[in-house]
C-alpha cells in the first residue's frame, strides 16, 4: 500500500488522549511525555500515540473562539485542495478541532508519519550536489507552479517528502492564500496567541502581512529555498539549486542575495521566538500554564 493511498485519520478519542497528553506536557515540560518528529520555526510535530505511533500530529495554539478555530481549519482544508488543483501532491491531512482547556479549543493537523530518510534534508543529505538532481529540480519546478498572487507554498526543503518519486508537501498549517484584492487571508489571531499580548496587535499589523506576502513571489520563494539550505547545513547543495532556480525564473538569483536573505530571516525568527520565551515565562510567574508548543531554539 502507498502511504498516500488510504489513511485513516485519529478519531475522537484519540484525539482526546492526545491533548490531555499535551495539557500534561505543558505542566511538566521536563519529562519526555511527547515524541518528537521534528519540528519548523512555528509548529512541533509529534507522533501519537507516543508509545505505539501512527499519526504525525501538529497542534496550532488554542482559542476560545470556535468560530475563529472552525474558520481557520476550513481555510486549511480549502488551501489543500488548492494546492492539489494546482498541481502540488500533498501529504494526507486531516484537520480536527478538539477541546482544550476549559473554554477553548485547539485544531490538530494529523498526517501519517513520513519515514525520516524521506524528507527533503535527509534525500540531499544522501546524495552527492547535482543542478540535475531529479528531487531537487522536482520540487523547485512544482514551487514555480503553483507561487502566485493567490496561493502560495513554503518551498523550503524541510517541508517536502519524497513519496514513490513524487515531492509532497507536509506543512500546511500556514495557509497561504490571498484575496482578490492580494491581502492574505490567514486569520493570525490564531498565530499570534503565543505572542506577549501587546505585540499580537502590532505583529498583526505590520509583521504578518509582509511576510506572509513574500511567500506569493515566486523568486523570494527561490531565495528563501536557497537560503535555508545555509540553516540546513547544506552548503554544497547551494550551488546546484541557484542554478535551478535561475533555469526557472526570468531574472536570475545569487548566492549573495540568498545569504543577506538567510541572515534577516534569522534575526526575524530569533526575535520571534525570544518574545514567544517571554511570553512564556511571564505567564508561569503568573503561576499559569502557558498554553503553546514551542519549538526548541534553532541553531543559525
Ligand atoms: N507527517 C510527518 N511525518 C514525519 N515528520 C514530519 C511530518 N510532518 C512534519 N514532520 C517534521 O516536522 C517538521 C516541522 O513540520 P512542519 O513543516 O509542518 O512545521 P513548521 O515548519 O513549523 O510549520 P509552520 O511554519 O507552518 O508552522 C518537518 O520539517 C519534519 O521534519
Ligand atoms: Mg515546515
Amino acid at each position: 500500500m502507498l502511504l498516500t493511498d488510504a489513511f485513516a485519520p485519529p478519531g475522537p478519542t484519540e484525539l482526546a488522549a492526545l491533548e490531555r497528553r499535551v495539557q500534561r506536557q505543558l505542566e511538566k515540560p521536563d519529562e519526555p511525555l511527547l515524541k518528537l518528529l521534528g519540528h519548523g520555526e512555528v509548529t512541533l510535530a509529534f507522533a501519537w500515540p507516543a508509545e505505539a505511533p501512527r499519526w504525525a500530529c501538529k497542534r496550532l495554539p488554542p482559542s476560545p473562539d470556535r468560530g475563529a478555530l472552525r474558520a481557520y481549519a476550513a481555510h486549511v482544508e480549502r488551501y489543500i485542495a488548492a494546492l492539489r488543483v494546482a498541481g502540488v501532491a500533498v501529504l494526507p491531512t486531516s484537520c480536527h478541532i478538539v477541546d482544550s482547556y476549559p473554554g477553548t479549543g485547539v485544531i490538530f493537523l494529523c498526517q501519517p508519519i513520513v519515514e525520516a530518510r524521506r524528507l527533503g534534508p535527509a534525500i540531499l543529505r544522501s546524495r552527492a550536489p547535482d543542478a540535475e538532481d531529479p528531487f531537487l529540480n522536482a520540487v523547485l519546478s512544482t514551487v514555480i507552479g503553483v507561487v502566485s498572487p493567490r496561493l502560495a507554498v513554503d518551498s523550503q526543503l524541510s517541508n517536502w517528502a519524497d513519496i514513490d518519486g513524487v515531492p509532497h508537501q507536509i506543512d500546511v498549517s500556514t495557509p497561504f492564500t490571498c484575496d482578490a484584492l492580494g491581502r492574505p487571508e490567514l486569520d493570525s489571531r490564531i498565530v499570534v496567541a503565543p505572542f506577549p499580548w501587546p505585540l499580537r496587535g502590532p505583529l498583526r499589523r505590520w509583521v504578518v502581512p509582509p511576510v506572509l506576502k513574500r511567500y506569493h513571489d515566486p523568486r523570494q520563494s527561490m531565495i528563501d529555498f536557497v537560503a535555508n539550505l545555509i540553516k540546513e547545513r547544506l552548503e554544497g547543495w547551494i550551488g546546484p539549486a541557484v542554478a535551478v532556480a535561475n533555469r526557472l525564473l526570468p531574472s536570475p538569483i545569487s548566492v549573495a542575495e540568498a545569504q543577506a536573505y538567510y541572515r534577516e530571516d534569522a534575526q526575524l525568527w530569533e526575535t520571534t521566538w525570544r518574545a514567544k520565551t517571554i511570553s512564556r515565562a511571564t505567564t508561569r510567574l503568573m503561576g499559569k500554564t502557558y498554553q503553546f508548543l514551542l519549538p526548541p531554539r534553532t541553531a543559525r
